[in-house]
């Protein structure tokens, strides 16, 4: 863990309610367990987000340096089944996090980890050409790819989407009205060899295992020629980190892999097959997933102006290699 190694405190608060959300699979006790035995500074703490009065009680016991949030209900077709879970944990939890921090630790830089989904199905209507293996944006305008003064309403976001557009906006305003050091990044896909990655969340990491296990990956409409921009943890919090060095005030950021890291699912088939020499068996269905994106990635250029000295370090195939190299070691245990 980045923050560890660097020196700091870690307290997490998590109440795996992603094993609750996605069975067996989501369940991430063993990261758990592996983070309580990697590092003596972290300590774990089994609260639910929804509990205001729990977190309250957290934020101001521990006063923390900073706030990274990431406690959240990911998936956009899960959201539809059960939307007050949805919301609740991401917009009200959100809300119980930023109060909390205004009430005990208002100084401390609070990072929102948000999504690209807030633009909902907007980025559609940017006109696409289709290339052997993608599609990918013919309008100029985009050719570093979407930033952050992207609409966000006025587009279908799916249930998920629009929760997260309300912490997302609850976010910044906590900045902006209470002049709270608050920042959005926007996540493309957000990704690494930790991640617990299941069908209806966690795009690589999924892919990987299913190709590692001869298990049949199902590609939901666009031909499988839909592009992510996908970043590693790694880089992720190399950014958090930096922005508690030197924190803004409600701004908002589009974090993926941007451009240089964008695949389409068709061309991770490829990778993921020559890391593992193992064929990717798949099954198509014509029908998209609702709201989702047929080509997204990321313009850096803010975040790099903001933050110089910050770029990507790890590339699409260098993520895969690690994603597979630790669901082998999972699955040996
Ligand atoms: N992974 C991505 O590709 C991606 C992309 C864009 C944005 N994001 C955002 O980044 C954040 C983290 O995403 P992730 O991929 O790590 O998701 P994740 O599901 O792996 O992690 C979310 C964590 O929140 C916990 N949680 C859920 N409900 C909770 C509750 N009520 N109380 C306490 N903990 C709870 C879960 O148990 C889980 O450990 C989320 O806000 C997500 O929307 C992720």
């Amino acid at each position: 863990m980045l923050f560890a190694s660097l020196g700091w405190k870690v307290h997490g608060l998590d109440n795996n309610m992603r094993a609750d959300f996605f069975g067996a699979g989501g369940d991430t006790r063993w990261n758990l367990a592996r983070l309580v035995q990697e590092h003596r500074s972290f300590t774990h703490h089994e609260i639910d987000i929804r509990d205001r009065r729990a977190v309250l009680d957290l934020i101001r016991r521990v006063k923390p340096t900073a706030i990274v949030h990431c406690a959240a209900q990911p998936s956009h077709d899960l959201a539809a089944s059960r939307p007050f879970d949805d919301f609740d944990v991401n917009a009200g939890g959100t809300l119980a996090l930023l109060e909390a921090a205004r009430q005990h630790a208002p100084e401390a830089p609070f990072v929102h980890m948000s999504t690209n989904k807030v633009y909902g199905d907007a980025p559609n209507d940017i006109s696409l050409v289709e290339t052997e293996t993608r599609w990918d944006y013919a309008d100029a305008r985009y050719v570093n790819g979407i930033d952050e003064s992207f609409r966000i309403d006025r587009s279908k976001h799916s249930i998920f989407g629009a929760s997260k557009v309300a912490a997302d906006v609850m976010a910044q305003e906590y900045g902006r009205y209470f002049g709270m050091p608050v920042c959005c990044l926007r996540g493309g896909c957000l990704t690494g060899p930790n991640h617990a990655g299941v069908e209806l969340h966690g795009f690589l990491s999924y892919l990987v295992r299913c190709n590692l296990e001869g298990r049949t990956y199902r590609i939901f409409g666009y031909k499988g020629k839909q592009v992510r921009d996908n970043i590693h943890s790694a880089d992720v919090g190399e950014f958090i980190n930096r922005f508690i060095a030197a924190p803004r005030v409600a701004e908002v950021y589009n974090i993926g892999g941007g451009k240089e890291n964008s695949v389409s699912i068709l061309e991770a088939f490829k990778i993921a097959e020559a890391i593992s020499a193992k064929p990717m068996r798949f099954e198509y269905d014509d029908r998209a997933r609702s709201g989702d994106h047929i080509c997204y990635y990321s313009d850096l250029t803010k975040m790099k102006m903001h933050y110089p000295g910050w770029s990507i370090t790890k590339s699409v195939h260098d993520t895969m290699a690690e994603i597979s190299e630790a669901w082998l070691i999972r699955v040996a245990r």
